[in-house]
């Protein structure tokens, strides 16, 4: 199954009312583990690789390149995009290393200044056929500070779709990035007041913090691409502790790298199964 365009996956699952999962590709492992998770739900899957795990690895291009080999040898369709890019040269890296899409997250500057930058961003990934997500009404974590109160209101998210040109929208609904416990409250009121008005499909970033019976409810009320990461690092940090506890002579990393790897390939199994099971 070839790699495929990220709008392709997004857009199939909105005309089904279905989630599509998006996980984040720390190291080649974890792009290992989501596809292995995709193919035995039987579905398609969206790779997305952040800002701050470029900056860990120092450069896009090495984990870049690796994730998209990954994709292209998968047996199910799957999508590799960039998340949460605050600056256009990384944007621009990524579209020539042949990713389907990016997110640009301009939600920090005030809301001129996000669609003038997001505008021009947009515009030059549609020129190489790129998918853009980007963002309105800051989801909160990203600095490690939880902000569940931000909020994006709906007549403004439709001016903001069609002044940038963006292919999907990630809203601030009550999630916060990076919780470790299941206490976030999605606002399903306001997820089918933003559906109703936005003509794109809407994102939901912060996902780890959702309580899972939740995440099919929130998909249900009209979000789309679903964004996990923390989630994933409890299961391969876990993995690994579980494993050497279990066996303190154990030096070569491969084994106890195999026990997180399959551990997050479990949880992208599952998860792909709540967000995408049918209303
Ligand atoms: O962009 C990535 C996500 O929003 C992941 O958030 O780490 O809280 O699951 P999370
Ligand atoms: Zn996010």
């Amino acid at each position: 199954m070839p790699l495929v365009a990220t709008g392709e996956i997004v857009g199939a699952a909105a005309r089904a009312g279905l989630g599509a999962g998006a996980f984040n590709v720390i190291q080649i492992e974890h792009a290992q583990a989501i596809v292995a998770g995709a193919e035995a739900a039987g579905a398609p899957v969206i790779l997305q690789i952040s800002e701050n795990a470029v900056r860990y690895h120092g450069a896009l291009a090495a984990i870049g390149r690796a994730t998209v080999e990954v994709a292209r040898a998968a047996r199910v369709p799957v999508a590799v995009h960039l998340d949460h890019a605050t600056g256009p040269e990384l944007v621009r890296e990524a579209v020539d290393l042949g990713f389907g899409s990016v997110m640009f997250d301009a939600s920090a500057l005030d809301y001129d200044g996000n669609v003038a930058a997001t505008a021009e961003v947009a515009a030059g990934c549609h020129a190489h056929g790129v998918w853009v997500e980007a963002e309105l009404g800051e989801v909160g974590g990203k600095d490690g500070v939880h902000a569940p109160g931000a909020r994006t209101d709906p007549a403004e998210a439709a001016a903001y779709v069609s002044a940038t040109g963006v292919d999907a929208l990630a809203v601030a609904v009550g999630t916060s990035h990076a919780m470790v416990v299941k206490a976030a409250v999605v606002d399903l009121p306001l997820v089918a007041a933003l559906r109703a008005a936005v003509p794109v499909p809407l994102v939901l970033h912060g996902s780890s913090g959702v309580p899972e019976s939740d995440l099919t409810r929130a998909v249900e009320a009209g979000l789309t691409k679903v964004n996990i990461a923390t989630h994933l690092n409890v299961a391969y940090t876990r993995a690994i502790r579980d494993h050497l506890a279990g066996h303190p002579e154990v030096v070569d990393p491969r084994k106890y790298v195999a026990a997180a790897r399959d551990a997050v390939a479990r949880e992208v199994t599952r998860l792909l199964k709540l967000v995408r099971a049918t209303p």
